[in-house]
This record gives structure tokens, C-alpha cells and sequence, in this order.
């Protein structure tokens, strides 16, 4: 079979993955055989009760918490037991986050807080400006470029960290909530520009909301379900 004949590989890939925390009443098996693929580009919708894992799971997706057990492979490679220096390149190249509240640095502006991690990567000032510019536009913030986070709405600095979140153009995108504290107008607002900006720059999402309006919206829904993700057609 030839290379052509293939079918091309998910650029994420999830298996068995498990977790639990020992709580106070005993051990909590917050997740219990995750498994799940997530190809080049696509936009996934987690959704699922409050407590039911879906931070826990992003947060070890991010390599910010370690999984008791499971493969989870990026872009073929595997992004646990690999050393914390790797952890943090994945991240800085290949991963961008969005919470649900924007933790953008209180002193920084608006460009300054999205180049900040193109800097660390080493990109000369010239560029990282440049490619801010460009994404403030295309989140309509131009006239917002020199706004510290305070001088900002809510819905404003949420597209900054989205701007933040995909200036380093991660191969993925993840976001807990990240329309969770707007009023439904601004959510459906910033969700639209995630949506069209993730599309443009061909970044997969894994995101987690509790508006079945936007999962809807997603190519692909899941929930998360004592411990296992199950599809949703909905
Ligand atoms: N570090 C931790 N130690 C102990 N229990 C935790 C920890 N993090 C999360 N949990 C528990 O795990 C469960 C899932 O939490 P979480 O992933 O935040 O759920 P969700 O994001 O779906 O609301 C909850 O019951 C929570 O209390
Ligand atoms: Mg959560």
C-alpha cells in the first residue's frame, strides 16, 4: 500500500486514559477508560455535568496533570513519561489554552499579552508585533491593541486570550469554558470568532461548554459520563 492509499493518521489520539483522586471519602475515579480521536482541524464539543471530569481531562490533554494510566499521542507522539522540558515545547508550540476566565497579565496591553508567547519562543519583536496586529483584527481589537485587561469588557478580553491562545499557531486548541462568564450575546459572539479563527488557522479544538447551542455548532459532540465519553447525537 502506498503513503497516498493511507489514511491519515488523528492528530490526536486517546486511549484507556484514567484517573482518580484520593478525596477525603475515599478514592474518586474521575475517569475511567477515555478514548477518543480528534482529526487535523476539527472542533469537538465536550459536554457533561459539573464534577464529571471535563477540566481534568483538558488539563492532562494540556500535560498539566498526569494520567494514572493511558496513550495519549500527538501527532504520533506520546506527550506523557516524555520529561518535563518536552512537556513545556509541546505546550509553547503545540497546544494554546482558553479558560474560562481570561488570566491575561494585569500590566501587559492587549499586543503585548498575545506576543508574549511568541517572544519566549525566541521570534524577533518585529514579527510577533506583526502577527499580533494581525489576529486583533481579525478578532475586531484593533482600536483595543494598547488596552491594559482592566480597560477591557469581558468579551473583549476573552477574544485577547483566544488571540493569545492561537498566536504561536498550535496544531491544538484547548478550552474549558471559554465563553462561561459572558452574557449570551458576548458568548455567542466570541464563540463565532473562535469557531472562524480555529478554521482559518486550521487548529483542532477539544472545548468544553455547557451550551448545547454552540456544541451543536461544533463537527462533533461527546460527553463525558462517569468516567467515559460517549457520542451525542443531538
Ligand atoms: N486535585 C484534585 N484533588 C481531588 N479531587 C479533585 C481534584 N481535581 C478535581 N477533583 C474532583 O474531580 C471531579 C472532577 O472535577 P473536574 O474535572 O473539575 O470536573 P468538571 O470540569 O467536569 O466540572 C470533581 O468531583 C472534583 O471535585
Ligand atoms: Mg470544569
Amino acid at each position: 500500500m502506498s503513503d497516498t492509499d493511507m489514511e491519515k493518521p488523528a492528530l490526536l489520539s486517546v486511549s484507556d486514559m484514567h484517573k482518580q483522586f484520593i478525596a477525603p471519602c475515599g478514592k474518586l475515579h474521575v475517569l475511567s477508560g477515555v478514548e477518543f480521536e480528534l482529526n487535523e482541524g476539527e472542533f469537538l464539543a465536550i459536554v457533561g455535568e459539573s464534577g464529571s471530569g471535563k477540566s481534568t481531562m483538558l488539563q492532562i490533554l494540556g500535560t498539566l496533570e498526569q494520567p494514572d494510566h493511558g496513550a495519549i499521542l500527538l501527532d504520533g507522539e506520546s506527550i506523557h513519561g516524555i520529561g518535563s522540558n518536552r512537556q513545556a515545547q509541546l505546550r509553547n508550540q503545540k497546544i494554546g489554552f482558553v479558560y474560562q476566565a481570561h488570566h491575561l497579565i494585569p500590566e501587559l496591553t492587549a499586543l503585548e499579552n498575545i506576543t508574549l508567547p511568541l517572544l519566549v519562543q525566541g521570534m524577533a519583536r518585529n514579527d510577533s508585533d506583526a502577527r499580533g496586529r494581525e489576529l486583533l483584527t481579525r478578532l475586531k481589537l484593533d482600536a483595543r491593541e494598547q488596552h491594559v485587561p482592566a480597560k477591557l469588557s469581558g468579551g473583549e478580553a476573552q477574544r485577547v486570550a483566544v488571540a493569545r491562545a492561537l498566536a504561536a499557531r498550535p496544531r491544538l486548541l484547548l478550552a474549558d469554558e471559554p465563553t462561561g462568564n459572558l452574557d449570551e450575546q458576548t458568548a455567542q459572539e466570541v464563540f463565532g470568532l473562535l469557531r472562524q479563527l480555529c478554521r482559518e488557522e486550521n487548529a483542532a479544538v477539544v472545548m468544553v461548554t455547557h451550551s448545547m447551542t454552540m456544541a451543536r455548532a461544533c463537527d462533533r459532540i461527546l460527553s463525558l459520563h462517569e468516567g467515559k465519553l460517549f457520542p451525542v447525537n443531538d
